[in-house]
């Protein structure tokens, strides 16, 4: 017989799951029968321990069996989605997303809250007044075929076994395992009813693959698994050696992101989201030259629109967007450099962390966040700053949260006398 504990016990020894061993627990855990404690620590067993190929397909098609899966078959357009592994100011979805109904192209997006040190695209369409990220799949497909585009987290229909074995790893450590990624990944988008998937595979320090090889081994594992349930793939692997775009924390994403729908913001988000994009759009097999296509649905408005017509089908407010009143943080911090140099070293998870520290983020699975937390960055990597010079600036609505995450931030920015070399932004697309 099969039990919470002979499962622990088994994958601490490092022996094999068999399929029905892997069912037992994922569907044990989801239907309350195996308590959290068991399933964290068997989550940490695996984390040590990993699994195999054949027992990450069981786990995963255990995980797309927990719920229901779409069928979008009848959508007379290409459908597919983009998944991230996870970064500090990685607001990609909500840009690329719009941008690729502004293209013709469906795009029905099941996202996930902010996990560790890294932030959800779930959180921040929540910090939009009004903008529901529960619906029922019926809306939900009604919204995709309307406007090219939804966004919103899993339902207790989709995937409800991720749902929450994510919020458990969120807050047990226990994000940064191959096996357990790929089956919370793919689970997710295989239930889409998606025709194509364009992963972001994230490397680096502010990352859950830190070197080029584990995300090379990731980005393999979930094209396999992606190919074997007949979707098309394409991955990129994208470096996070420092925060993506110059705005981290929930609602200044949503205003970065915003600035981007309109022909705007920083260079670094604009690349990736542009080299994502064109991936899709190749895989949909969209004639013309694609480059330009994204380039003039971004400068010409029809990706803000897109986006705009997302928040009001879910009920959010497309004026709050521009309005500075709303999630406006009660103070602010700037942190300058302390000597003339470069900006040699960012730890970019603890950058995270600090945005986790004002409220930005969750320690607990019940903790309620602070919209308002983020940090602005003016110098980033391999920038030359002068003594005195404002780095970025830290806010919150607490202000004993800013002091300490003050001092993290101080820590995670190192200036050095010599330069350094540019960060090689995008490592491979595959
Ligand atoms: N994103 C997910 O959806 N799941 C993970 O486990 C990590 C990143």
């Amino acid at each position: 017989m099969i039990t919470p504990f002979q499962m622990i016990r088994n994958k601490q020894n490092r022996l094999s799951h068999s399929e029905e061993e892997i069912l037992y627990m994922v569907d044990g855990f989801t239907d309350g029968s195996i308590p959290d404690y068991q399933m964290s620590a068997w989550l940490m067993a695996v984390y040590f321990n990993d699994m195999s190929d054949i027992e990450t397909r069981y786990y995963t098609k255990a995980m797309v069996n927990s719920g229901k899966r779409l069928d979008l078959s009848y959508l007379p357009g290409f459908v597919v989605d983009k998944h991230s592994t996870g970064g500090v100011g990685d607001k990609v979805s909500l840009i690329l997303g719009p941008l690729l109904a502004a293209c013709g192209l469906y795009v029905p997006m099941l996202s996930g809250r902010g996990l560790g040190h890294t932030g959800g695209t779930l959180d921040k369409l929540e910090a939009i007044p009004g903008y529901r990220t529960q619906l029922s799949l019926e809306e939900f497909q009604r919204i995709v075929e309307k406007t090219g585009i939804s966004i919103m987290g899993q339902t207790k229909d989709i995937c409800p076994a991720d749902k929450k074995i994510y919020a458990l790893r969120d807050v047990t450590s226990t994000v940064a395992s191959l096996s357990l990624i790929c089956g919370s990944i793919m689970s997710k988008k295989i239930a889409e009813g998606i025709q194509g998937l364009v992963l972001d595979v994230k490397c680096g320090n502010g990352a859950f693959m830190t070197t080029p090889e584990d995300a090379r081994k990731l980005a393999n594992l979930l094209t396999e698994v992606g190919i074997e349930y007949g979707l098309k793939m394409a991955s990129v692997i994208t470096d996070m050696n420092q925060p993506l775009g110059n705005n981290v924390g929930v609602w200044s994403e949503v205003r970065e992101s915003v600035d981007l729908l309109q022909g705007n913001g920083p260079a670094d988000i604009r690349e990736v989201t542009l080299v994502l994009a064109q991936q899709a759009l190749k895989m949909a097999q969209i004639p013309g030259d694609h480059h330009s296509l994204l380039e003039t649905a971004l400068s010409d408005g029809t990706a803000y629109a897109k986006f705009e017509e997302m928040v009001i089908e879910h009920g959010g407010s497309p004026e709050a967007l521009n309005d500075p009143g709303v999630n406006s943080p009660k103070f602010t911090h700037e942190i300058m450099a302390q000597k003339d140099g470069w900006i040699g070293h960012m730890d970019t998870y603890k950058i995270g962390m600090s945005i986790v520290e004002m409220g930005g983020g969750r320690i607990i699975q019940t903790d309620k966040l602070d919209n308002s937390a983020g940090i602005t960055f003016y110098n980033k990597f391999g920038h030359s700053v002068k003594t005195g010079d404002v780095i970025c600036t830290a806010y919150c609505s607490t202000e004993s949260k800013l002091d300490r995450a003050v001092k993290m931030l101080s820590d995670a920015i190192s200036v050095t006398d010599e330069s350094v070399e540019e960060l090689e932004l995008i490592i491979d697309i595959r």
